[in-house]
């Protein structure tokens, strides 16, 4: 089995995971855990998102948080879009990239952004034009990917097709997004591998939640498969805005720590991003899911019981 030399981890917390919390989370502590994340090696991260802040009300600081952080240089800070007015925002903040969100069910896709798929199509041909001379990198999320809480199952045709239309248009960046938690190993590899091949030229990555616990499982399928960059959030952050009981995205630390065992390089300081879940569980009052942050790394271990031995 050969395994890619090195993973790139997207940090998906500030948008993804803070866009499904109640209790509004201050501005500057968006700024303080973004800041954190950068520091701790992460070279992408989905800052926020411009949506309408009657929909996330949540992420309504999306540009006072783009201005507040401290750049790392290397790092590319993005933002999650609808349609072309959330471009603008996001060009405007300052963002290096912008991921336009489409569902592969027209049901999900009405209800999350009030389009047909063919129209948030349409919107990411506008986006592309719109950003063809500018910096701002665009990608595509093709949400759903494995299955829909309201039409079912999705078949790897369409998530194909979906691709081909984003690729077709100039889209050279593509997430895969298993949202509510419904792909399994074999689903993945088959639908990363078939992409892959069939799409050689584009950037595939995966963003995958744990809410059935197969997360890092489709992450070793995927990793087999040469799938080498992958959304999480720290502590294993968010949930389903639409489903109770939807878990957050895989933890950025057990990624982390999984890719490390291996011996996958990550540039990640493990302990960093640890303490950085620590921070947004004492200002939630709860335990977040991730298991490397509760039992820590094997070498957080070795490393207590050599100092307890004396
Ligand atoms: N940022 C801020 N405001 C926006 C916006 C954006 N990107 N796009 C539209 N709006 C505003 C409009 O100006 C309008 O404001 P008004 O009521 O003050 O006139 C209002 O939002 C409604 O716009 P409309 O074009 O009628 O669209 P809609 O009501 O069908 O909503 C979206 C469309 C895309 C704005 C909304 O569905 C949305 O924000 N969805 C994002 C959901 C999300 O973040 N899901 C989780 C991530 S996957
Ligand atoms: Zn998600």
């Amino acid at each position: 089995m050969t395994y890619p030399a090195r993973v790139t981890i997207v940090e998906v917390g500030p948008r993804d995971g803070f866009q499904v919390e109640p209790e509004f989370i201050p501005t500057e502590l968006k700024v303080e855990v973004i800041d954190a994340v950068a520091r701790a090696g992460v070279r992408k991260i989905e800052t926020s998102s411009f949506v309408s802040p009657k929909f996330v009300p949540q992420l309504a600081d999306a540009a006072d948080v783009f201005k507040a952080i401290d750049r790392q240089q290397g790092t590319k800070y993005t933002a999650l879009v609808p349609n072309l007015k959330g471009a603008e925002r996001a060009l405007e903040a300052g963002a290096d990239g912008v991921r336009l969100v489409m569902t592969s069910t027209e049901t999900y896709n009405k209800r999350n952004v009030g389009m047909t798929i063919d129209q948030s199509l349409e919107v990411c041909r506008q986006i592309l034009d719109r950003l063809k001379n500018e910096t701002t990198r665009v990608e595509a999320v093709v949400a759903l990917a494995f299955g829909c809480p309201f039409e079912g199952p999705v078949s790897e045709d369409r998530v194909v097709e979906l691709a081909h239309r984003f690729a077709d248009m100039g889209v050279r960046e593509l997430s895969i997004a298993d949202s509510v938690g419904l792909g399994n190993p074999r689903r993945v590899a088959s639908t990363m591998m078939r992409l892959r091949s069939e799409l050689p030229k584009i950037a595939f990555s995966l963003h995958l939640h744990d809410t059935r616990g197969l997360g890092l499982a489709n992450v070793m399928a995927a990793l087999q498969v040469g799938i080498d960059t992958f959304d999480a959030s720290i502590g294993g952050l968010g949930g389903c805005p639409v489903f109770p009981n939807g878990a957050g995205n895989i933890a950025t630390e057990d990624l982390a720590n999984l890719c490390e065992e291996m011996g996958i390089e990550t540039g990640i300081d493990i302990e960093a991003i640890q303490a950085v879940s620590r921070r947004m569980q004492d200002f939630l009052k709860r335990r977040l899911p991730s298991r490397v942050l509760l039992a820590g790394t094997p070498g957080q271990l070795y490393a207590k019981i050599r100092k307890e031995a004396g």
